[in-house]
């Protein structure tokens, strides 16, 4: 049990300290009870709580200038909401809107939230109900993964050559799996749709599905050919934005792609409910064909947190952060895979990093259930607290807070070894 939390750290209700590397799913961005919005958040409460969205208010303004400042034209309107999935939601009715197509078509071990339109687009074992929500959305049948999928060794995944330097088969410029899947998406696209297209929605890198990097240019030539169908490109942005991947803001800029459409929650807020969908002008229009609303989105004080949230990025340099720490972490975590045969993959891209346990790097069983509890809980009660994921619920996620210091991340890769090592005894 929880019982208080300060930047990176939590304690529980004896009083117990740790460290906090899941950050309440990626979404404590910049720290815990961040002293600068603690001030804001009592400063906003002390002067305008709520207005509903049929007044504006210059709290409102403010933020959505300066957020959409940090996205390249014709991305430029914004609209607030509460929640991932009700982000998505209207990214779903802008395309289907805007393209007068229905067919969306999204990822095999995606995930997108929990609201019908979001049911729809997630497909990550053990997360479906028995009960409809795909109406006019389409999973490519399949699974984009350089190291579980059918194509591509994972040298060919988009990033790890930043951090490790394993060269890739392919010729330069040319990436061979992504072509494959490349053409899985078209093969979808004929077997299953008239050919017309509402739309494309995917995660910079699978979150929920245990932090998958797709090869290097299957996300834009997918776009190109999505585009190329009539639909427009959805970025999901909810688990990667704001920095933390390090080498950008945005995970779509690593892909080289401009979406239509970009959609982002968790981190935008530090914990504060807000989420945010933001458009062009000419997709944004599509709104005016009907009455929309959203009683609790863009209330003052939720876009007061979340224009000094922005701000604390800058100050701080969490984007740059992000990438030196990361970059740390990715390499020892390397070091220990070399050492340990339950360690099958690492991956990742700043502090957005997954590692995958295995029974055997050959044959890549998921390691069984139980001996994966049993590390999870070993390194809770050391003191470092990470998250779980992957089709096979055999990831662990490191996605700490970007306020972390090095000494922070020599503390997780200790622990880290130590409890892989106890567990690979048994
Ligand atoms: C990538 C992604 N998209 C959307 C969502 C949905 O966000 P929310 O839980 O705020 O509805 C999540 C939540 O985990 C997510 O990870």
């Amino acid at each position: 049990m929880v019982s208080s939390a300060s930047m990176q750290w939590i304690f529980d209700q004896n009083q117990k300290r740790y460290l906090d590397f899941f950050a309440g799913i990626v979404t404590v961005s910049v720290g815990h009870c961040h002293p600068r919005l603690v001030k804001v958040l009592h400063d906003q409460a002390q002067t305008l709580w709520h207005t509903t969205a049929i007044y504006v208010h210059p709290q409102i303004v403010s933020y959505a200038q300066k957020l959409v400042s940090k996205f390249p034209d014709p991305l430029k309107v914004v609209y607030f909401v509460n929640s991932g999935a009700e982000a998505i939601d209207m990214a779903l009715l802008l395309a289907r809107l805007h393209t007068g197509n229905i067919d969306i078509l999204a990822l095999r071990n995606g995930y997108s939230g929990r609201s019908f339109g979001a049911m729809g687009t997630s497909a990550v074992p053990k997360w479906n109900f028995n009960t409809p929500t795909r109406h006019g959305i389409i999973q490519v049948g399949m699974q984009v993964d350089p190291y579980r999928g059918h194509f591509g060794g994972s040298n060919c995944r988009d990033s790890l050559s930043q951090v490790i330097n394993r060269p890739c088969n392919c010729q330069s410029g040319y990436c061979e799996a992504s072509d494959k899947y490349v053409q899985e998406v078209q093969e979808t696209i004929n077997y299953m749709t008239s050919g017309n297209v509402a739309g494309f929605i995917n995660e910079g890198i699978l979150g929920v599905g245990g932090v998958v990097q797709f090869p290097k240019h299957f996300v834009r030539q997918t776009y190109d050919l999505i585009r190329n169908h009539g639909g427009v490109c959805i970025a999901d942005e909810v688990q990667t934005a704001f920095g933390r991947l390090g080498s950008h803001y945005w995970a779509f800029e690593s892909h080289t792609v401009v979406p239509d459409i970009v959609v982002m929650a968790k981190g935008i807020g530090n914990g504060i409910p807000l989420a945010a969908l933001v458009t062009t002008p000419e997709i944004a229009r599509n709104l005016t064909k009907a009455l929309y609303f959203n009683t609790y989105g863009g209330n003052p004080i939720s876009t007061a947190v979340g224009e000094e949230v922005l701000n604390i990025i800058d100050d701080e340099g969490m984007q740059e952060k992000s990438k030196t720490l990361g970059e740390k972490l990715i390499k020892g975590l390397k070091t220990i895979q070399h050492e340990f045969e339950i360690i099958g993959d690492v991956r990742g891209k700043g502090l957005m990093i997954g590692v995958e346990l295995v029974e055997n790097k050959q044959t890549k069983q998921p390691l069984n259930q139980d001996k994966f509890l049993k590390i999870f809980e070993d390194l809770k009660d050391m003191g470092l607290l990470v998250g779980k994921g992957g089709a096979y619920g055999n990831v662990f996620r490191l996605k700490p807070p970007m306020c972390i210091e090095e000494n922070d991340v020599d503390f997780a890769l200790e622990v880290f070894r130590f409890v892989v090592k106890e567990n690979s005894k048994m």
